[in-house]
């Protein structure tokens, strides 16, 4: 029976451009999980968007001197040219700046009101009398009062590296034009995370003996030692959605608490689009329905915590607010794999100092499975890890080029040179070639089953071990002295290397779609594995704005054995992948660290 598989993926914000560290953490994670739940039949959504809002977004804004609108589709463009680029299949990638995304936020902030768990509190906030207007605790710098670092933002110090209480901060000043704040007066709403904390920890037991490790010990070891303290979920700005009570004008929903929300409203955005309005609902109130949220570490809280403690609170009351439907309740996170952090050459990846290898400014010089590759090899599943530019070009020369870029090329090659440009006719298996092919198809089970861990990395070197025994068996049978005395015998070792090459396809085309899909057609396929991406432009009440969505088309690829056919006509190949030369890690390395 097919699953719906719901593929959430941390919303980038739109302060920065992508960087292999973020590709890693999440986007290419989700894609390889979303892309084999498709070959296997299953029903997938994969969605996102650009987190529009919040601090980081207006910080960037005021740096560059234009308007948070610009800034923030500015990225926002080159966040879907970077995903087409790299193939990254959203079903939608939308943004929170979306009539629709406000609407539901809104509709889940009611919720939580109507069901008890909001209060509100007035408590002191820095107020910057000369821009007349409230300061978000990241805009309000001075001296740490626990270290005495002159340095520290309001709400954290990195000197010492403790999350600080704002309003203690000494000599404190604004970062926007350095005057100095005041303390006033200002009222907000809290969730009353305390009251749903039992819950919390309840939903965290009951994953502990599936999810990882390093996910359970951070958000269940912080629930069991400190407790679940209430937070503030409104914030006075103007650049976000409004808080939607009478007489809270001016005052903005907390980036964060909108933004989870976004998995729940771009499924509905999705399902709009398709025009079978209520499709979310396969996704998001089917309890059979699995959803998978893939983050980085520094979004586990976030993800593991408060938006399962969000979606509770709620209970039925989001449907009844929405759509007036009684007795339904949102799906609560299946899994959240979240990944650890990749740094770059031994130190930590920091975009401001330019200590990045950024995802388009790489693929204008490399081939997007290069580096899905390489990422997939490196991934930080339960530790962090390290891209290191000599590392890179080993790997691409002696993993992806030798051991399954040249299998594909030179048999391909070979096939088409001696049998006229078709497929051999076999005689008679051997007990060794089906043998082979025996222990090529096992890899629909164990590659099949790792990915469906999320053990991505599993994944790939079973595929790659698959490989080496294909060129183990080549090796052995020969075909190149064999077609001098028996070409019989060559075209039955051909054709079962072929049928083992048509099935490792498959076994790569979750991590590596774009060498799969050309090896397909180079296998006489017309009919491709993947669908295509397409970009359009959605008009409501706050705009214009460009929405990334993965159409299926005719995408026919199957999680399954080759079924090769004699006879069937190939197309003249080309090799997969390029070896590359290692002058480039001198190269790469110079460009690190200089202002871009
Ligand atoms: N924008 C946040 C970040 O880059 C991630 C938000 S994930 C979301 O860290 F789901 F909350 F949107
Ligand atoms: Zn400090």
């Amino acid at each position: 029976m097919s699953e719906n598989i719901l593929v959430a993926i941390a919303w980038p914000y739109a302060n920065a451009e992508i960087h292999v560290g973020n590709i890693t953490g999440s986007h290419l994670p989700g894609d390889i999980f979303a892309r084999y739940h498709r070959l296997k039949g299953n029903r997938v959504l994969m969605v996102s968007g650009t987190d529009s809002h919040g601090t980081p977004v207006t910080l960037r804004a005021d740096a560059l001197g234009r308007s948070v609108e610009e800034v923030y589709q500015a990225y926002h463009r080159g966040f879907l040219e970077l995903f087409q680029k790299l193939g990254i299949h959203y079903d939608l990638f939308t943004s929170t700046h979306t009539e629709n995304h406000f609407k539901v936020a809104q509709c889940i902030f009611l919720a939580l009101q109507k069901n008890g768990y909001l209060y509100t509190e007035t408590r002191p906030q820095w107020y910057s009398p000369q821009a007349k207007r409230f300061l978000p605790d990241r805009y309000v710098e001075g001296t740490c009062y626990l270290c005495g670092y002159e340095g520290a933002r309001s709400d954290q110090c990195d000197q010492c590296g403790n999350v600080l209480e704002p309003e203690k901060l000494l000599n404190p000043r604004s970062k926007v034009d350095g005057s100095t704040p005041e303390l006033r007066e200002t009222e907000h709403f809290y969730l009353d995370l305390s009251k749903l904390e039992p819950d919390v920890a309840a939903f965290l037991r009951a994953r502990q003996h599936y999810w990882r490790e390093t996910v359970v010990g951070q958000s269940l070891g912080q629930i069991e030692s400190e407790g679940l303290k209430p937070r503030p979920i409104t914030r006075d700005l103007d650049w976000g959605i409004p808080v939607p009570v009478e007489g809270w004008e001016g005052k903005c929903i907390y980036v964060w608490f909108e933004a989870v929300i976004g998995y729940l409203s771009a499924a509905i955005e999705a399902a709009k689009i398709s025009s079978h309005p209520d499709a979310w609902k396969d996704w998001w109130t089917n309890p059979e329905a699995k959803t998978y949220y893939f983050i980085g570490k520094d979004n586990i809280f976030f993800h593991a915590a408060m938006w399962p403690a969000q979606l509770m609170g709620t209970g039925e009351q989001f449907l009844e607010i929405y759509a007036g439907e009684k007795g339904q309740r949102l799906n609560v996170p299946y899994d959240v794999p979240a990944n650890q952090f990749m740094n770059l050459e031994g130190q930590k990846i920091s975009g401001s100092r330019n200590w990045a290898v950024w995802g388009l400014d790489f693929l204008s010089r490399y081939d997007p499975d290069t580096l899905r590759f390489y990422l997939t090899f490196n991934m930080p599943e339960n530790k962090d890890s390290d891209w290191d530019w000599l590392e890179f070009c080993t790997r691409n020369n002696n993993d992806l080029v030798a051991t399954w870029g040249n299998l594909a090329n030179r048999m391909l090659s070979f096939a088409f040179k001696h049998w006229e440009g078709r497929v051999p006719q076999p005689g008679e298996l051997s007990p060794a070639d089906q043998e082979i092919l025996a222990t090529v198809e096992q890899g629909f089970q164990t590659v099949g089953s790792f990915i469906e861990k999320v053990q991505l990395r599993a994944g790939l070197f079973e595929a790659l071990r698959l490989a080496s025994e294909v060129n183990k068996y080549l090796d052995v049978v020969a075909p190149w002295f064999a077609i001098k005395s028996d070409k019989a015998a060559a075209a039955t070792s051909v054709y079962t290397a072929l049928r083992a090459i048509d099935s490792l396809k498959i076994l790569f085309a979750p991590f590596l779609p774009f060498s799969s899909e050309r090896l397909h057609t180079y296998l006489g396929y017309t009919k491709p594995l993947f669908g295509s991406q397409k970009v359009e432009t959605i008009c409501d009440a706050l705009g214009e704005h460009l929405v990334l969505r993965y159409l299926p088309d005719h995408a026919s690829g199957k999680w399954e054995p080759s079924r090769l056919e004699p006879g069937q006509k190939l197309v003249q190949p080309a090799p997969l992948y390029r070896k590359l030369d290692e002058s480039l890690v001198a190269e790469e390395r110079s460009r690190l660290g200089k202002p871009k």
